[in-house]
């Protein structure tokens, strides 16, 4: 039931406050009589401590699934010290990369029954890791084959484009790495911000949806291109890589997301004023790098969609002229789950505009069971 909205992309994206609150219900502890700020993830209560001796952590996935492990892997290896690695699981089924028992394995997948990512699976059981699971489907093969895992609880997303299961499984993947950090006083404040910043998590997103009007008419500027650029880096490389994804799927528009830090090894030499490039700047420890980047492109006459944190407009303009998009600022690790927001809103806006099947893009399923 699509209730006011046309389409369920539309839905699942206006959805996402209440689908953040679902995911988090009952896992976050906040103050009581200890004041301990926490979080509670039933299914590894039995296996944290053997994640966090653990070797390695690997995460598993494909398309936005691997995208959001991708957003989370850095405060997880902040939290834990436990190195993390990223695999697209056909490439590691190619590749038979090397799996270890002194592996913890992450399977992410919205459906629960990816192939690609389910042989991923068989192959880390065959090696000996401990093996977790992140799903958004309770009984489904993935949650069902590994030794233990979480459900995001996004509640079932039927768009082809994945929109609130990408930013539920942020917010379990950190809350995974406040369960398996260790609760040193060092990083105690640390840990204290980041619960405090996923419990105003869904008003954050409740707020930036209010830029729907704006990507709508962004999205009229860009309806007529061939192409579209999104550089970020950091926490914000997956948010370039899932916004172009997003894009590309549904608008059939080419669209590249790419690491802000790659920009002068190639891809500066597709910078003219006619592409549009969005860059990623908003507020966190690679923002002064950045805003050079920003500064290289103007020097090109590249043209600029900046998104940036509330009250930064001017400042990260300065001396060029671009369209900026501002968003609230969140504690960094969770940055990802707001910025992608306006891109979603711009993949949707672009693909009515462009006249496309919004719920079933050309050639696509919403579960990948076939190799
Ligand atoms: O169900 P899964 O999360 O395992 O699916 C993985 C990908 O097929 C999926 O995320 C795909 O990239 C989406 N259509 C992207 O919106």
């Amino acid at each position: 039931n699509k209730g006011k909205y046309e389409h369920y992309m539309q839905k699942e994206i206006h959805e996402q406050p209440e689908s953040l609150t679902t995911t988090m219900r009952g896992r976050l502890i906040r103050g009581g009589s200890c004041k301990v700020k926490t979080v509670l993830l039933g299914g590894l209560k039995d296996h944290i401590k053997t994640i966090r001796r653990s070797r390695r952590i690997v995460f598993i996935g494909c398309g936005t699934s691997y995208n959001a492990a991708l957003a989370a892997r850095p405060i997880i290896e902040e939290l834990s010290g436990v190195p993390v690695t990223m695999e697209i699981a056909s490439d590691l089924v190619d590749r038979q990369g090397p799996i270890y028992r002194e592996d913890t394995a992450v399977f992410v997948s919205q459906s629960g029954e990816t192939a690609d990512t389910l042989l991923a699976l068989e192959y880390a059981l065959e090696n000996g890791a401990l093996c977790v699971g992140i799903t958004n489907t309770v009984g489904s093969a993935i949650a069902r084959k590994t030794h233990c895992g979480i459900h995001i609880n996004a509640g079932c997303e039927i768009g082809v484009a994945s929109t609130k299961a990408y930013t539920s499984q942020i917010v379990v993947m950190a809350m995974l790495a406040l369960a398996i950090g260790d609760d040193a006083i060092s990083s105690q404040t640390r840990r204290e911000a980041i619960v405090d910043g996923l419990i105003d998590l869904p008003n954050k997103v409740r707020e930036v949806l209010k830029l729907d009007q704006e990507m709508k008419d962004l999205a009229k500027l860009l309806m007529a291109e061939q192409s579209l650029l999104v550089f970020g880096r950091g926490y914000n490389f997956a948010t370039a890589l899932e916004g172009a994804l997003k894009v590309k799927e549904v608008s059939l528009m080419h669209s590249e997301g790419m690491l802000a830090g790659e920009m002068k090894h190639g891809p500066l030499a597709l910078v003219d004023e006619n592409l549009p490039i969005i860059v990623i700047a908003t507020r966190d420890a690679c923002f002064s790098k950045q805003q050079s980047v920003i500064q290289q492109l103007h020097a090109r006459k590249g043209r600029l969609i900046v998104m940036c944190s509330k009250g930064d407009a001017a400042s990260v303009c300065a001396g060029g002229s671009c369209r900026v998009i501002e968003v609230p600022q969140v504690e960094d690790c969770l940055q990802p789950v707001v910025n992608i927001v306006p891109l979603q809103l711009l993949a949707y806006h672009l693909t009515v505009l462009r006249g496309h099947n919004v719920d079933q893009p050309r050639n696509l399923a919403k579960s990948v069971t076939t190799q």
